[in-house]
């Protein structure tokens, strides 16, 4: 088979500033050993997120320039519109400056305190945001999905059997709805089957709980199924992203992600009361329903990008580069979760750093070994990002420990890749002679954006 290439090629350029190891290691000191507080003009290789951070097309540019800036029923949300309503056919479309601002409000409108949200996994914002609201966010992801050697197809599978336990211990009338996220962020970028999307759906409905569908996400899962699911191949990634939102109630979507742009979000949903909660609350927090925190010309940037999302030569593209690090890395030796994920590569830092404890945070250490020996910005997403405390004051582990290379869509190219897999395999020859770390200083809620560590 010829090698998959970029479907474009580059009009505008960044430069990379690449400082020396001895600046790096000053730098990360004085961040506190958390890469979130370096600048990142210091990074080489910025895979902190693929959130935000891609590179919009020719065409996204040119529709900036039709903005329409009418503070109410502009053209450019009509358009909007009428894309979202394309890919989603929901009764109700209202877009956010970004994903939380969609579950926040979707939080606020429809929890009640001692409230159980069942999901997959929920993001961090997710879980901070119906917690914040008084629910509590239950995990029930498959069997296959924990284990990180396992290269079953869909990873990011909602486990019916415990989400029937889950509705039979809490009761159906404590789930004011179900979430399931496509693909699965937290557990590797997994994707979640149309099947089992069906079955989550079948099972919610048998007790009258609505679904609500995290479609960050969506049109890579999309993807994945057409590549691996019976029945899907060849057919286009939109019907396939049409059926997959017909099977949900609602759905909170980062168009920061699939919608290839810089910033914004919605939230869609049928049910006329949810909508009028929602739309009252959104004016409250972010403006009018036509705009809801977005200028007119970021309404159709997204117009263009949700579409450019959904063509197939895009997304053998971008699935062709994480699957040619994953491999590159796994011939290597180096732990990392097969199989690959939609947005990014991630290793198994419990694996790679076994000689440090979960609650000295193996991800850390391995991040920041990243950035001292290559420029390159990761995130954990462990027991830093999802630890808990016990009745106690105890911390508790978080089941897995990765660490997340996202790719920012469009904005590297191969050669960026073989660098990363040259440092990395560097890093993993090393292992040995990193530490672990405690926390000097954390904050209550995400205490992964801000707090200090400090080398064991
Ligand atoms: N849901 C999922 C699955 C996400 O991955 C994110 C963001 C959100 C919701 C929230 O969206 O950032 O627009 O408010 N994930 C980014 C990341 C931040 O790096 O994975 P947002």
């Amino acid at each position: 088979m010829r090698t998959i290439i970029e479907p474009f090629r580059i009009k505008m350029t960044e430069p990379i500033n690449l400082i020396s190891k001895e600046e790096r290691i000053e730098k990360l000191k004085k961040a506190h050993n958390n890469v979130f507080f370096l600048d990142a003009e210091d990074c080489a290789i910025d895979l902190l997120t693929d959130s935000g951070t891609g590179a919009m097309s020719a065409q996204q540019w040119a529709a900036l320039m039709l903005g329409d800036e009418s503070y109410a029923g502009s053209k450019s949300w009509k358009k909007f519109e009428s894309t979202v309503r394309n890919i989603t056919n929901f009764k109700h479309i209202f877009p956010t400056h970004q994903g939380r601002a969609a579950e926040g409000l979707l939080a606020m409108t429809r929890i009640k305190d001692g409230d159980v949200v069942p999901n997959n996994s929920h993001f961090d914002t997710t879980r901070a945001n119906l917690e914040f609201s008084g629910a509590k966010a239950i995990n029930l992801l498959c069997e296959d999905g924990l284990n990180t050697e396992s290269d079953a197809p869909f990873k990011g599978n909602m486990d019916i059997k415990k989400l029937e336990q889950c509705i039979a211990k809490y009761g159906a009338d404590k789930i004011p709805f179900g979430m399931i996220t496509i693909t699965n962020n937290t557990g590797g970028g997994q994707p979640v089957s149309m099947e089992n999307i069906r079955a989550t759906k079948e099972m919610l409905s048998a007790h009258k709980i609505p679904l609500v569908i995290d479609a960050c996400r969506f049109a890579e899962n999309s993807y994945f199924i057409s590549e691996r699911e019976e029945g899907y191949k060849g057919k286009p990634l939109i019907e396939i992203a049409q059926e997959i939102f017909s099977y949900a109630d609602a759905a909170t979507m980062s168009l920061k992600k699939d919608g290839l742009v810089n910033i914004g979000g919605f939230f869609v949903c049928n049910n006329n009361d949810w909508a009028e909660d929602f739309k009252n609350m959104l004016i409250l927090r972010e403006g009018f329903p036509t705009y809801g925190g977005l200028a007119g010309r970021d309404l159709e940037a997204i117009s263009v990008g949700l579409m450019e999302a959904l063509d197939l030569d895009y997304q053998k593209y971008r699935n062709a580069t994480m699957r040619y690090l994953n491999k590159k890395l796994d011939e290597s030796g180096v732990p990392v979760i097969k199989p690959n994920g939609g947005h990014a590569v991630f290793l198994d830092a419990k694996k790679f750093m076994k000689h440090i404890p979960s609650l000295e945070y193996p991800g850390i250490s391995l991040i920041n070994a990243l950035y001292i020996e290559g420029a390159i910005r990761a995130v954990e997403i462990g027991s830093v990002m999802f630890g808990s405390f016990d009745k106690d004051g105890n911390e508790i582990a978080s089941d897995l420990e990765l660490v997340r290379l996202a790719f920012p869509r469009r904005v590297y190219t191969q050669s960026h890749f073989d660098y990363l897999a040259e440092v990395i395999i560097e890093v993993w020859k090393k292992r040995g002679q990193y530490k672990g770390l405690i926390i000097t200083k954390q904050a209550k809620v995400l205490r992964h954006f801000s707090c200090h560590f400090k080398s064991k």
